[in-house]
């Protein structure tokens, strides 16, 4: 066993940044943030962004709302303690910090991290975390002679607040003005000819699948959020809200400037960011037309999708191959439907899940349940299938035991592509199909090897299905990616639960942990 890698995060008052994470001799990273406002100018006209150590250029201001930021994809093993949600944490007030204390285990790969709270994301804040191999770990492809970070995003010129506003007096999320690659309109990366680069690359936006593509160049498909593929050549990648890739790009083509492209998938007006993969020897600018992806065709994006499987016989983070673990031939114990929806409640826009639109309560859903409070949340408004009833706001968590394995059906009856994000675990996506989801409907499955990754799309009047392990006991946000529906309420809490509390199970309070609402330092 390899010493573990603990990350300490001290985060100040409120980020583009990276975080490397690779185990050496000190396995202990320790990283101060300092998360405040700054102006930049994205999309040429200033606005308002969130900093993390001041990475923008610009004036500091000192943050003046309740903040956390949530770990994108690192599965938090025993520890919902830090999945920065309002679920599991108390905001850290303005001018004051917290220090997050975790473990990424068992994982190699992109990930990202966001701010969780209100409609920060849209002011930025986010940033990558790549987990590098343990010394003695082999991944399925030689090592790359460098590394591209890749955040792309759809991005909107209105203040995080205003939008805010907007949703919560029951209007809609805006159409995005643009799209960005690493917070800018056209980064250049330098390579040289001839050599083999990986991209990692995560869509970090609000609300609009993207195509990834990069003229001229084909890409290898290596990892998938922690998932060892197997490795297609592919032209153009689609990557939806909160996913990330990564591929190898070999530079094979004349010395000369190439454009790197991300472009709006299932959107009327098709939005593009530039960016330019510079040869180091090119003297020659980017040039020729743009290069063309797919816009709203869904049948090429489903197709594209099926072909994302694991290699079988590759490591994942751990030395026993991914297709050890024969995930087909388990029966689930129950099967979960739950389906999306866009209702009016109270006259106002909200997203819903089986007709539940989930309200924040005003304190830690964890931490009540940790504390015995009653009243904050409810386990028995959530449906376990789809039902014909009206509306209705609740905190709503599902209850689940420890080790149950299930089989979970997300019925999009809308016709807008959904992305949906479990915290604390990665799971099959073992189908995707179009129309209602039936039992016969599992004939289509993979159940040999498909890949297992945190955040998984769900196409317009189609289903997806997962087929997931409850091995991770906590309170676990289970949400769409797309961050206006997220907030208006299309999410609740997973409550994977064992009567028998022990520390092997999951870990105890933080001694740090910040107190807020019913939940008060006296409590015990
Ligand atoms: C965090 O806050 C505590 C209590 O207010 C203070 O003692 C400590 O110095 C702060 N740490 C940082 C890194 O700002
Ligand atoms: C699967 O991984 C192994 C290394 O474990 C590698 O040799 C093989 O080429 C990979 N297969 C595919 C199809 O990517």
């Amino acid at each position: 066993m390899g010493k573990p890698e603990l990350l300490r995060l001290i985060l100040g008052a409120l980020a583009v940044s990276c975080v490397s994470l690779v185990v050496a001799d000190d396995p202990y990273r320790f990283y101060t943030w300092t998360v405040t406002y700054g102006t930049i100018s994205p999309l040429g006209v200033p606005q308002q962004v969130i900093l993390i150590n001041g990475q923008f250029p610009g004036p500091r201001l000192d943050l003046d709302q309740p903040f956390l930021l949530t770990w994108n994809g690192i599965k938090q093993r025993k520890n919902s303690w830090q999945d920065g949600v309002l679920g599991t944490n108390c905001p850290i007030p303005p001018n004051a910090n917290y220090t997050y204390i975790f473990q990424p285990k068992d994982q190699i790969g992109s990930y990202t991290y966001f701010p969780s709270t209100g409609m920060h994301r849209a002011a930025g804040g986010f940033g990558a975390i790549n987990v590098y191999q343990r010394p003695r770990i082999p991944v399925p492809y030689p090592f790359p002679d460098g590394d591209f970070t890749l955040l792309i995003g759809d991005w909107f010129k209105t203040n995080h607040k205003t939008l805010q506003l907007a949703l919560d007096s029951g209007k809609s999320l805006p159409f995005p003005d643009g799209v960005l690659i690493n917070g800018q309109s056209k980064p250049t990366f330098s390579g040289d000819p001839g050599k083999t680069y990986r991209f990692r690359v995560s869509n970090v936006g609000l609300s609009t699948s993207l195509n990834f593509r990069i003229q001229g160049h084909n890409m290898k498909l290596v990892e998938v959020e922690g998932s060892h593929t197997v490795q297609n050549i592919y032209d153009s990648l689609d990557v939806h809200v909160g996913q990330s890739v990564t591929v190898l790009v070999t530079l094979n083509q004349l010395p000369k400037d190439y454009y790197i492209v991300a472009s709006t998938r299932f959107t009327k007006t098709v939005l593009t960011a530039i960016g330019v993969l510079h040869y180091s020897n090119s003297k020659t600018p980017v040039s020729g037309p743009v290069p063309g992806g797919p816009t709203v065709e869904v049948d090429w994006s489903i197709k594209q999708a099926r072909t994302y499987r694991w290699n079988l016989t590759a490591n994942a983070a751990r030395p026993n191959p991914q297709g050890s673990f024969h995930y087909g031939k388990i029966t689930p114990s129950r099967t979960i439907r739950l389906a999306n929806s866009a209702p009016l409640i109270n006259g106002k826009q909200r997203y819903a899940v089986n007709g539940a639109s989930y309200i924040n309560a005003d304190t830690p859903l964890k931490l009540a349940d940790h504390f015995n409070i009653p009243g904050v949340f409810s386990m028995s408004s959530l449906q376990t299938s789809p039902s014909a009833g009206s509306p209705f706001l609740a905190t709503s968590v599902l209850p689940a035991n420890l080790h149950e394995f299930l089989e979970i059906v997300f019925q999009n009856n809308e016709n807008t592509i959904q992305s949906w994000h479990l915290d604390g675990y990665d799971f099959w996506v073992v189908g995707y199909g179009n129309g209602q989801w039936t039992q016969a409907s599992r004939q289509s499955y993979n159940l040999v090897d498909t890949l297992t990754r945190h955040t998984f799309q769900v196409y317009p009047n189609s289903w997806t299905s997962i087929y997931v392990s409850l091995d991770n006991q906590g309170m676990w946000n289970v949400r769409s990616a797309i961050w206006d529906r997220q907030y208006l309420g299309q999410q609740f809490y997973l409550r994977v639960w064992n009567p028998i509390q022990s520390l092997a199970n999951e870990y105890n309070i933080p001694s740090n942990a910040l107190f807020c609402g019913k939940a008060t330092k006296g409590h015990n």
